[in-house]
């Protein structure tokens, strides 16, 4: 979910909805604005996206110059009007992202005591406990501790109060919150992208904090109604960065990107004048990382499947085992990870819970932790005892593509990196230099995109897809699958080749096309077999090869060449058009690209 507050003089309506198109990505199932009005609140709940909530301004506009929004996915309730925030409870207006776990309990509490529910929300509940606190306290400041003091769970909350129009007051608790400042007004946000066009200044709330937001002052708390000090940060990112530019889709844009961002991500990294990889950020000596028993890589989604690329780069680079979960699945199944070694934690958004969980149960047993992350102030950094940052830019697509590639980027040279400190490579001057040529190489593909989205008529009504890749392409086959279902719908599924014929082998047929993955190299005579059963079975195949891979031509139904580079590099220029395949299916299809149905962006609940 999304959430934004506005505190100043200007009327606010339009700024908030401005403010929460930067947060659709969150959730985008229904949304909602609540403004003080002449010492009342006027508050517009709608189910479906920003443009209805819009529609509804255009007839029925709200004035105030302090306001609080939110965009919703999902948790507790379906998605419908009664269920949308803000939820507005006597004199109270409030909206939250993130799971109150002892709601249903505090629920009975308050029924009890007279409270009248109109929703399934788990929210209403901490609209109604500031209610009550409020008629025993008199202020709306202390209202808000006695409330939140007897919640569980994570929240993120704004909230305003009619008694008290003055403030707007923002709380964290394991979900992301932020305040930015400017001249005569403040703002309240989940994440950078809703106050860009508004101001640079921010402060990035921590776990347990409190925002006290009047129209010309900012104070910070801690639970107990301590004054903290706290530290204004300047923002790197326009916003012009968070704009489509010309494209139709932001998705097309961060694919279009991507030569962009892999530059910005790889500069500060490679000193060619004296073959070296720079990391600042993560120093290390040749003997701390000979004590490194084994490097755990953990994330989510589209960040797993880079960490499972990562994994092929540091044992074959690097010869160092390493293990790769899924963050779900490693905070639940006691790791056997400890102080001997290093967890790195991979996040586009660096606010994933399952993520950030994942992360304070390796640190719990002892493990360093390294962060790879995308957005700078998020939660992720700031936990992680070194952070190594993608400089892609605002992703805002909900399908990830250039953080995805800007990853494997720097698990390329980290990978090296390792490699050298562990004394298997003396020589990566060739190395950087491939990463170097890669943004040209990618700009190539993307200049021929047309073939791939000749494709689209062709293919768009087939109702499954298998992905074949081995090796380091296997999770980029399983990256590639995942960008067709999450934007055009269609099932897909990736194996490793050599595992179709244990199974998936009874799916083919001439309604099932094949995408396979053939790069030249040690696997592509059992590729090369892997394809003859795909076409002996009448399946259609779409292959991803190299130029001079004749063989391919004459058997694929459609092929589609890459530039060559060594086999880490060329995981990303593989993944390009298989980005491109899915986009084009998807606009083929009519799906809303990016925002497809039933997905957020960054998933702040576990
Ligand atoms: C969500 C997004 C995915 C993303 C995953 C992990 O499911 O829809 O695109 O890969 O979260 O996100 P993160 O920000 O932790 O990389």
């Amino acid at each position: 979910c999304g959430i934004v507050g506005y505190i100043g003089q200007r009327n606010c309506s339009t700024l908030l909805l401005n403010a929460l198109r930067g947060l659709e990505y969150r959730g985008y199932d229904s949304a909602g604005i609540a403004i003080i009005q002449n010492g009342q609140i006027f508050c517009h709940r709608v189910q479906g996206k920003l443009v209805v909530l819009e529609e509804l301004l255009k007839r029925e506009p709200l004035t105030g110059s302090i306001g609080i929004g939110h965009t919703r996915w999902a948790t507790h309730g379906i998605p419908s009007e009664a269920n949308a925030h803000p939820h507005v409870v006597d004199n109270i207006a409030l909206v939250h992202n993130g799971i109150i776990e002892n709601y249903s309990l505090l629920k009975n509490k308050l029924q009890k005591k007279g409270a009248k529910f109109l929703s399934q929300t788990d929210t209403e509940v901490i609209a109604h406990l500031v209610a009550f606190s409020l008629k025993e306290t008199n202020d709306f400041v202390k209202a808000v501790y006695k409330a939140i003091s007897q919640l569980k769970g994570s929240f993120a909350l704004a909230m305003l109060c009619t008694k008290e129009p003055d403030k707007l007051i923002g709380v964290r608790c394991e979900s992301p919150l932020i305040v930015g400042l400017a001249e005569n007004e403040n703002v309240l946000a989940s994440d950078v992208p809703a106050i860009l066009p508004y101001t640079k200044k921010v402060i990035f709330l921590n776990d347990g904090e409190i925002a006290i937001l009047y129209k010309d002052k900012v104070e910070i708390r801690d639970f107990q109604g301590n004054q903290l000090p706290f530290h204004i940060k300047e923002l790197p990112w326009s916003p012009v960065m968070a704009e489509k530019g010309g494209y139709k889709h932001f998705m097309q844009k961060e694919i279009f990107e991507q030569p962009r961002a892999i530059t910005d991500t790889v500069r500060g990294h490679i000193d060619l004048d004296r073959d070296k990889l720079v990391f600042e950020e993560f120093p290390l000596t040749k003997k701390a990382f000979k004590k490194i028993e084994k490097i755990w890589i953990v994330a989510c989604g589209t960040s797993y499947h880079a960490s499972l690329v990562g994994k092929y780069m540091i044992e074959k680079m690097a010869l160092v085992p390493v293990e790769v979960d899924l963050a779900s699945e490693f905070r639940y199944r006691e790791p056997l990870i400890n102080q001997k070694m290093l967890l790195v934690v991979i996040s586009q958004s660096g606010e994933t819970a399952d993520t950030l969980a994942a992360l304070r149960e390796g640190k719990k047993r002892g493990a360093k932790t390294l962060g790879i992350c995308n957005v700078l102030g998020s939660t992720l950094p700031r936990e992680c005892d070194y952070v190594i940052y993608t400089h892609a830019g605002p992703e805002i697509g909900v399908a990830s593509t250039k953080a995805f590639t800007t990853q494997l980027a720097i698990l390329y040279l980290l990978s090296l990196y390792f490699a050298k400190l562990n004394g298997k490579l003396t020589e990566i001057r060739t190395f950087l230099e491939d990463m170097l040529r890669l943004p040209h190489q990618i700009e190539i593909i993307l200049k021929g995109a047309e073939v791939v989205e000749k494709l689209a008529p062709q293919y768009g009504n087939a109702h499954n897809f298998l992905y074949l890749g081995r090796g380091i392409y296997y999770p980029i086959a399983m990256e590639g699958a995942l960008k067709l279902k999450e934007i055009s719908y269609i099932h897909a599924e990736a194996y490793a080749a050599g595992e179709m014929k244990h199974g998936p082998i009874a799916l083919i047929d001439e309604n099932m096309p094949v995408v396979a993955l053939v790069p030249k190299g040690e696997t592509y005579p059992k590729m090369l077999s892997n394809i003859e059963e795909v076409i002996c079975r009448q399946g259609k195949l779409i292959a991803l090869t190299e130029k001079n891979c004749k063989e391919i031509g004459e058997k694929a139904n459609e092929v589609i060449y890459i530039p060559s580079s060594n086999p880490f590099l060329k995981t990303i220029l593989f993944t390009i058009p298989l980005q491109l395949f899915a986009y084009y299916m998807a606009v083929f299809k009519g799906t809303d690209v990016d925002q497809p149905r039933n997905l957020a962006k960054s998933v702040t609940v576990e």
